[in-house]
């Protein structure tokens, strides 16, 4: 099959669908991939790393999708794309065609076969968005821990203390893949953390995993009400699938929080777990409502392209090499969390759940 890589062209996203290793597999399964010029450069990836890992380079984003039969990509196509986009072509991308109805319009005109990363589902879980919330909630403590720092507007505290000084306190809510990977860090910066969560297994098994320092307990709003008094960093990670995130902290709520205290609301994009959240970009990343510091960036991986391209590759590579090696319909027959994926196909909507 003949593959394409173009470069993202959405704004601030830098990561690239396929490292080069990706690109050596599918050659090696005598495979044709096309790379624009450029497209790994901001994951670090060069040229040169694509050509010798067996890939052409194309000089424009149109030559790669004029000349590729299957397009994998990272962000959903935007107004520039949807021109490009073909029938009977293949584009795997994360799509989140729910809140866009303008792409569902594009791409059902395209008459292109939609396969998007977030529908695919094993055992009920969605493989291909795990790693990106692994990366989120890793970032949410060391972008926390920057904005505690006074000159950056937070409390002046360091989560981890000194000798002879407390430690900070960090409060998760939410015990999913954000809010196990977010205390992993702060429990490993030596901070206090409280996990809550409404699912006790999950509790159950938090606790069994983790280090001394991180306490799990039932997300209740008494509960919350109790941490917030004294919580340094507040991170909400909670997620009720298909459904807006609950408001779990209300704008009254923040007069009872110290000064400088900083949130992070990873679950921006479900429109977050706390009232006063609205989204931002990495280049104004914060604002202060009662002298809170709130981060809400919702392409919190965006920023560390290296990282989230290899994490992201490493899921989406196996589905890639089946689509290509056996053909988008019967990769999809023999594979049902794939399946799962078709959202669109010759201009008719497979997946309902998008028109929701
Ligand atoms: N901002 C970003 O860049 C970014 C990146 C990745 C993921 N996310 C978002 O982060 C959020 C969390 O993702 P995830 O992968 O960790 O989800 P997950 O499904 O693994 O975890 C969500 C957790 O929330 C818990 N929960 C539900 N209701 C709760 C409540 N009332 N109180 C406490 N916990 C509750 C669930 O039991 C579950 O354990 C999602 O909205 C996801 O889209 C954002």
């Amino acid at each position: 099959m003949i593959v394409g890589l173009p470069k993202e062209i959405k704004n601030n996203e830098s990561r690239v669908a396929i490292t080069p290793g990706g690109v050596f597999e599918l050659t090696k399964n005598n495979h044709k991939v096309y790379v624009q010029k450029g497209a790994g450069f901001d994951s670090g990836f060069g040229d040169s790393d694509y050509i010798n890992a067996g890939a052409e380079i194309l000089p424009t984003i149109e030559d790669v999708y004029a000349i590729a039969e299957m397009i994998v990509k990272v962000k959903e196509p935007i107004e520039e794309e949807y021109k490009l986009a073909k029938e009977g072509q293949i584009i795997f991308t994360y799509f989140h065609f729910a809140s866009n109805n303008n792409l569902i319009d594009a791409m059902v005109n395209s008459k292109a076969v939609c396969i998007a990363y977030e529908t695919v589902e094993v055992d009920k879980t969605l493989p291909l968005l795990t790693p990106m919330s692994e990366v989120a909630g890793r970032m949410a403590v060391q972008q926390g821990a920057k904005y505690l720092e006074k000159p950056i507007k937070g409390k002046g505290v360091l989560l981890g203390g000194v000798p002879g000084v407390k430690p900070g306190k960090v409060l998760i809510l939410g015990g999913g893949v954000v809010g196990v990977q977010a205390a992993k860090m702060a429990a490993g910066l030596g901070a206090i953390v409280n996990i809550l969560d409404i699912n006790l297994d999950r509790l159950r098994y938090i606790n069994d995993i983790m280090p001394n320092n991180v306490i799990t307990e039932f997300s209740s709003e008494y509960n919350i009400r109790k941490h917030i008094k004294d919580a340094d960093l507040i991170v909400g990670g909670v997620l009720i699938p298909g459904a807006k995130a609950p408001k779990l902290i209300t704008r009254d709520m923040l007069k009872d929080m110290q000064p400088g205290t900083v949130i992070v609301d990873v679950a921006v994009d479900q429109g977050g777990c706390i009232e006063t959240t609205k989204a931002t970009t990495h280049e104004d990343p914060i604002y202060i409502i009662d002298d809170v510091v709130h981060y809400c960036v919702a392409n919190m991986p965006g920023a560390v392209p290296y990282t989230s391209t290899i994490a992201l590759t490493n899921v989406t590579l196996p589905y890639v090499l089946q689509l290509a090696n056996k053909g988008w319909e019967k990769a999809c027959d023999e594979n049902a969390p794939l399946q799962k994926g078709v959202n669109i196909v010759n201009g008719e909507i497979i997946c309902q759940d998008i028109l929701k």
